[in-house]
């Protein structure tokens, strides 16, 4: 397998997690490199399920050494939480995960300024995953994050004090909500130094070194191009990049050590959290449709890591054609074509109408993008199953021309289809 991206490229939840895990055998490292614990990937093997936040999703295979790169904010309590679920089931994690040095580490003031935030937005609520991933990246970009390498140094208590005291200051004083302890700051750092600084290092030297020695790199991607800080509906995105270059940064590795990019969407659309969502058909909140309702429950759309359900809608070919420009992604990883079984058509949205203008392309505004709506293409839909379909000829000719037309309006070639959750459920279709 050549060095790949793997990332998603509609709003998140579209199937990483069992797309890298069904690829890392084939490479011989799994990196994530942005994003925290505000992803939920989840494996499927057989009848065990497993969700993973911060660990990569390579972690399960024997050979795969597992990386997080500086780019990522690591919540130590929730990557210790999840280290010892895998350990429980036999996973030799300690074996097999490195964590960079210079990642930026999440605190519980991060997370209850998010929710201050969150709560004192009301309606106009972004809808984070309430992870503490916003005033993490902000501390990251003001300069006075906590990385995992100054669980060594001797100022930190006078890096955490002055913070504390700043998020305090916020919370109390503007939010009007209660301060965050000390106690319980210190009492995750103690965590990290025990747990995390065994599996600290120099991430970007191992990659460097991996791939001069020939070996194949798997970039695992959190969120979708759609939650972008800049190239999704900002506001109503994640604080990280979440594009392809992002590897690049969020490793310490150049673009020469990339051959191609992997975009994971669904067949369908989900977003979960507030903001534009031009194809959405239904939602939790009262939104009805049929075939919305049918993708909703037939995919069993809830969120992997906040358990919230995920607003549906159709494909949206906008989106995806967005993604593939500025993600530079070379082929698509469509997921979840199963859950389109059964419906009598299905729909393309392959343009946006707005004002009586056709608009090709995503506007940057976000209220330009509430006001857009969907140009559709509709297509005849399949009653046969195409459940665990593992080759091209077991799918009947409506979901082939589906998936044609898809490649047609996203001007990409679809290189692996998903046809159900279990690491098995996969077409291949590579040249
Ligand atoms: P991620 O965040 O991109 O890794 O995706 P999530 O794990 O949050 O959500 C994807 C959900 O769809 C999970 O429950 C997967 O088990 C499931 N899934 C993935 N691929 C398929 C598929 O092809 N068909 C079906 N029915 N389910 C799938
Ligand atoms: P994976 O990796 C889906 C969404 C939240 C919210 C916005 C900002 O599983 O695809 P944040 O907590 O990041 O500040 O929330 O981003 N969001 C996701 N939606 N899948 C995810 O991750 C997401 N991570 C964040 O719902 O709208
Ligand atoms: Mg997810």
């Amino acid at each position: 397998m050549a060095n790949t991206i793997a990332i998603g490229i509609q709003w998140g939840d579209e199937g990483k997690g069992k797309i890298v895990d069904l690829l890392a055998p084939r490479a011989d490292v799994v990196a994530r490199f942005q994003g925290g614990p505000n992803a939920g990937h989840t494996l499927v093997i057989g009848n065990e399920k497993t969700v993973l936040h911060l660990v990569p999703s390579g972690i399960l295979h024997a050979d795969t050494l597992c990386l997080i790169g500086n780019g990522t904010v690591v919540a130590p309590e929730t990557i210790i939480e999840e280290m010892d679920t895998l350990i429980g089931a036999g996973i030799p994690v300690d074996e097999r995960l490195r964590i960079s040095d210079r990642c930026q580490l999440i605190l519980p003031y991060h997370r209850a300024l998010d929710a201050a935030r969150e709560a004192a937005k009301g309606k106009g609520r972004i809808g984070t995953t309430g992870r503490g991933i916003g005033p993490a990246y902000e501390d990251k970009t003001a300069r006075r994050g906590i990385r995992l390498i100054d669980m060594l140094s001797p100022g930190l208590d006078a890096k955490i004090a002055e913070n504390l005291a700043w998020t305090n200051f916020q919370l109390t004083e503007y939010f009007k909500v209660d301060p965050v302890d000390r106690t319980e700051v210190d009492a995750v750092i103690e965590m990290a130094r025990q747990r995390l600084l065994p599996l600290m290092a120099d991430v970007a030297l191992i990659l460097h070194q991996r791939h001069k020695a020939g070996d194949t790199i798997l970039f695992e991607g959190a969120q979708g191009t759609m939650l972008d800080v800049d190239f999704g509906t900002y506001p109503y995105v994640t604080s990280s990049n979440t594009v392809a270059g992002a590897a690049l940064a969020g490793l310490g590795v150049g673009p020469g050590m990339v051959d191609e990019v992997l975009g994971i969407c669904k067949a369908y659309t989900t977003r979960v959290g507030a903001g534009p969502f031009p194809t959405e058909l239904y939602n939790a909140d009262g939104m009805e449709d049929e075939a919305g309702r049918y993708m909703a429950e037939k995919g069993q759309e809830f969120g992997s890591t906040t358990g919230r359900p995920r607003r549906t809608g159709w494909f949206d070919a906008v989106v995806v054609r967005h993604a593939v420009r500025v993600a530079g992604v070379t082929g698509l990883a469509i997921t979840k074509l199963d859950v389109l079984d059964g419906l009598p058509e299905v729909k393309l949205c392959v343009a946006y109408e707005r004002d009586g203008e056709r608009l090709e392309t995503i506007p940057a505004d976000a209220a330009a993008l509430e006001a857009c709506t969907p140009v559709y293409e509709t297509l005849s839909g399949w009653s046969e199953s195409t459940f665990g379909a593992t080759s091209m000829a077991q799918l009947p000719a409506a979901a082939k021309a589906f998936l044609q037309r898809i490649e047609e309006v996203c001007e990409c070639p679809v290189t692996m289809l998903s046809t159900g959750p279990d690491r098995g459920h996969i077409i291949h279709l590579d040249p």
